[in-house]
């Protein structure tokens, strides 16, 4: 089956691809360790399925295998979506931006983010410090357009009162049980590209909820498997959905979101997911 995944835009008018295949969480790796070669096959058999969206972070220890997977897979860097995150490098955002486009092998990244706003009591810079120094690297083209990750309404209405160059896109968990409808309609509010982390939760880790008989239904009713109705409830509020997985079968299923769920389903998966809330990442910084 092949299938388009749809492309929306951000603020600057880049396009981006709906769907993004992660490098991290399973991935994650001491830069230490080995080249994964399972990784780069994986990130190559996801780019000869027509993913082009790549999400990445310094933290993932993973840069230096999409940096070989993109090359080896002979795509031209234009036809591709590549996101960084920066965490360790905090402290100076243009030498982190700097190692982070020499491992990825690349002059450019399409999106640069802040990975967390949690950062330690001692940190050297405030937000508003780290922004000023991101806005200077979109400036240099060297990011083409710059964001956050994890933020809160909170975070990002402080975020504001400071930015020359409002932050483009807002990556944060999202699936049906952990689901922050005001932030939806913030960032909708403030032209911010909200993109979905760990769309599968409620599947992979949180299985006996209330959704399961829920997803479990419309996927029959809609002839779709159930990984596919979660990535599309997140599709068609408008987010960003990066997924991953190590089987190209899996990579081929997450792509088939060209269906709909249609106003009445979307609102019955948000209630019946708005039941329970469950965080798989960063949950001791979010309760603080
Ligand atoms: N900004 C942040 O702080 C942050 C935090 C976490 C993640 N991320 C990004 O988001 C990406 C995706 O996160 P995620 O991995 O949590 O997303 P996810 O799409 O919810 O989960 C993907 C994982 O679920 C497994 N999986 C898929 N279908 C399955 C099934 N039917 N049964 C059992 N396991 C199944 C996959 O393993 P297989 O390989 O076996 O298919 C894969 O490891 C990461 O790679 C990273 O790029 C960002």
């Amino acid at each position: 089956m092949t299938t388009q995944i749809p492309t929306f835009h951000l603020p600057t008018g880049a396009p981006i691809p709906a769907l993004g295949f992660g490098t991290g969480t399973a991935w994650y790796k001491s830069e230490s360790e080995p080249l994964n070669r399972v990784l780069i096959d994986s990130i190559k058999s996801a780019l000869a399925l027509g993913y082009r969206h790549l999400d990445c972070a310094e933290v993932y220890g993973t840069e230096p295998e999409v940096g070989v997977a993109i090359n080896e897979s002979g795509i031209p860097r234009e036809e591709l979506f590549i996101v960084a995150k920066s965490l360790k490098t905090l402290d100076d955002p243009e030498k982190g931006l700097n190692e982070t486009l020499r491992k990825l092998q690349t002059d450019y990244v399409d999106l640069f983010l802040i990975h967390a706003p949690f950062l330690p009591p001692t940190h050297p810079l405030t937000i508003p410090q780290i922004w000023a120094r991101f806005e200077t690297l979109q400036k240099s083209g060297k990011a083409r357009s710059i964001g956050v990750s994890n933020f809160t309404v909170p975070q990002l209405t402080s975020l504001l009162t400071h930015a020359t160059i409002p932050p483009s896109y807002n990556q944060v968990e999202l699936n049906p049980y952990c689901f922050d409808a005001p932030l939806l309609r913030f960032c909708q509010s403030h032209n911010i590209q909200l993109a979905a982390y760990s769309p599968l939760g409620p599947l992979t880790k949180f299985p006996g909820g209330p959704l399961d008989g829920v997803v479990k239904r419309i996927a029959e009713e809609k002839g779709r498997t159930e990984s596919q109705v979660l990535i599309r409830w997140g599709v068609e509020m408008g987010v960003v959905v990066v997924t991953t997985s190590s089987r190209a079968e899996r990579q081929e299923e997450f792509k088939g979101v060209d269906f709909e769920l249609g106003e009445e389903v979307m609102r019955e998966i948000t209630e019946v997911g708005g039941r329970e809330h469950h965080r798989i990442y960063w949950t001791k910084d979010y309760e603080n």
